[in-house]
């Protein structure tokens, strides 16, 4: 055992595996071309940590799919385009380490900052079509940094699977798109969005939530739910988005970055003259000073403009 695997891992439960820890590259790469010669197959998991049971899923999911998981905590600092969402991301290392030893994760690649972004480090991996919407309109640079970093993650562990979550969706067909047009050879997954009983997405920002904010964010999942069932009956879009807002404000929800009904694939808005569908429903809405996503399918042939 290396003296970083026991410093990382001290104070865990000594029944559970240890969880082989790496911070370079060599490393990750040395573990992970041992495995693929043997012939085992390797899902990525990449997160920032703050792991939630939406991270855990996605785990499980590379476990079914795989005989080898490694998961990635790195808070890349490239893709927060406001330095106090940087400062307030949640961390808890500990907690994470426990849980990805429980859930008898393979390895997890913890890099420092310098190892993913050395000195004179300038390449930019930007798909600007589908970044200039959604999350990317609101958050200038953002997935520029998300599209850096996830290409370096994947070229450095060169897995077969890489496994994201379908509540980031933008993110998700952002990166299905980069790999295509880098030739990256590696087969991305969407996993399911994971919620709280009340239907909240799971995300490492809600612990950022205050109780009186917790309690406003569900009207999210259900402004969105309602909005789906009206277009599904065959509503005018127009006056379904309209009723959403109104439920969004009648919860004191009245900061909304958007509210938009856009294609899958191309993430283009909604047109009746020329969108094919199938079609997702997407929300970004803010609780005080935190934002928080949504966004659900809408499994309709067409929609009434
Ligand atoms: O979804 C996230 O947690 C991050 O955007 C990702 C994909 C790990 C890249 O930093």
């Amino acid at each position: 055992m290396s003296s970083d695997q026991q410093s990382d891992t001290a104070g865990l439960n000594q029944d559970a595996t240890v969880l082989p820890i790496v911070r370079t590259v060599a490393d990750l790469r040395a573990r992970v071309s041992t495995w693929r010669s043997r012939g085992e197959r390797v899902a990525l998991v990449p997160t920032m940590g703050a792991l939630h049971e939406g991270h855990l899923s996605l785990m499980r999911e590379g476990q079914t799919l795989c005989e080898r998981v490694v998961a990635t905590i790195f808070v890349n600092p490239k893709q927060f385009n406001r330095a106090e969402d940087l400062q307030s991301y949640p961390s808890d290392n500990e907690r994470d380490i426990a849980l990805l030893t429980e859930l008898g994760v393979d390895l997890l690649y913890m890099p420092e900052v310098e190892e993913i972004y050395p000195p004179g480090f300038q390449t930019v991996v930007s798909l600007p079509a589908l970044s200039a919407c959604l999350c990317g309109a609101h958050r200038p640079g953002h997935f520029d940094g998300v599209s850096t970093v996830v290409s370096k993650l994947l070229l450095q562990s060169l897995p077969d699977i890489a496994i994201f979550g379908e509540k980031d969706f933008q993110q998700l067909q952002i990166i299905r798109r980069m790999v295509r047009d880098l030739n990256i050879p590696v087969s991305i997954q969407g996993g399911a969005t994971v919620r709280e009983a009340d239907g909240l997405a799971l995300s490492s920002r809600n612990r950022l939530l205050n109780p009186e904010e917790r309690a406003r964010a569900v009207s999210l999942y259900r402004a969105l739910s309602s909005a789906v069932e009206a277009i599904e009956a065959g509503e005018p879009l127009s006056s379904v988005l309209e009723r959403a807002r109104e439920e969004l404000s009648k919860a004191h929800v009245t900061s909304i970055d958007y509210l938009e009904v856009r294609e899958e694939q191309s993430l283009e808005l909604f047109d009746a003259e020329q969108s094919k569908g199938p079609w997702r429903i997407f929300a970004a809405v803010w609780l005080g000073s935190t934002r928080i996503i949504d966004n659900l399918p809408v499994r309709v042939p067409s929609i009434r403009d």
